[in-house]
């Protein structure tokens, strides 16, 4: 059955607009030009279609993921804010899915590398967030999930074609209705922060750039 939160309608701000709207708004302009088609910054990295994977490149990749998930998934289930509760269990999860992937890995002989810094950094910085500064926290969630299920995916399809022989890894897929689960999401972060300041809506938003910082540090590792 649905919970409240799913059947709710789009909870909206004082301007009428639920509040993930914004959220993607602000984060659909920090895309470069060529990355999206509402991007507005000037690239200084080569477009995807460009990029010249390497097995070792996108390992690292997928190992630093599997950290920021990890930890994500580990807040959220922790819940040392009580409403972080709501966000457990979406079925956005990724770490369970990147751990098989990386076992396939090891299996067609490949070493796993160690977790590096972009991931641990991100990580940590996610850890102190959940903590003291909740509105924050949230602008990670949203973009490392939401990220992950649009441009992410483009990525790794491209990977795929390149040095994977087209395989699709189970970082790519979803049990069920990925638009469902993220749907559910957005109705309950509208939820959420139905009952946050304008301050505080604004002081999420504005986390999104260390956002784009940090999650690009981590696809890095696909292009250099
Ligand atoms: C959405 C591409 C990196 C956050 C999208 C979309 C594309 C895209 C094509 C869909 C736009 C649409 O709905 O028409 C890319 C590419 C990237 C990249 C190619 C890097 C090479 C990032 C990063 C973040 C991010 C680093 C933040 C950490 C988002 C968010 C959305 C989005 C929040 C909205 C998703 C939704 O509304 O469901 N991206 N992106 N993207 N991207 Fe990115």
């Amino acid at each position: 059955a649905a919970t409240a939160a799913e059947m709710a309608p789009a909870v909206s701000g004082e301007d009428g607009k639920p509040f993930v709207e914004e959220m993607r708004a602000v984060a659909m302009r920090l895309h470069t030009k060529d990355q999206a088609n509402e991007g507005e910054k000037e690239p200084e990295a080569p477009p995807v279609s460009m990029w010249e994977p390497s097995v070792e490149g996108y390992l690292r990749f997928l190992v630093d993921s599997k950290v920021v998930f990890q930890m994500l998934e580990a807040i959220v289930d922790r819940a040392v804010v009580p409403w972080y509760a709501e966000f457990s269990n979406t079925g956005l999860e990724r770490s369970e899915q990147l751990k098989k992937d990386l076992e396939w890995f090891r299996l067609q002989g490949h070493i796993i590398p160690e977790p590096s810094a972009p991931g641990t950094t991100y990580a940590s910085y996610l850890e102190e967030l959940a903590e003291k500064d909740p509105q924050a926290f949230i602008c990670h969630f949203y973009n490392v999930y939401f990220a992950h299920t649009a441009g992410g995916r483009m990525i790794g399809k491209k990977v795929s074609e390149k040095i994977l022989n087209k395989e699709e890894l189970e970082f790519y897929k979803w049990e069920g209705n990925v638009s469902q689960l993220l749907q559910n999401v957005r109705n309950k972060l509208n939820q959420v922060a139905s009952s946050w300041s304008r301050g505080e809506k604004d002081h999420c938003l504005e986390e999104t750039e260390k956002s784009f910082k940090y999650s690009g540090d981590l696809l890095r590792h696909i292009f250099t």
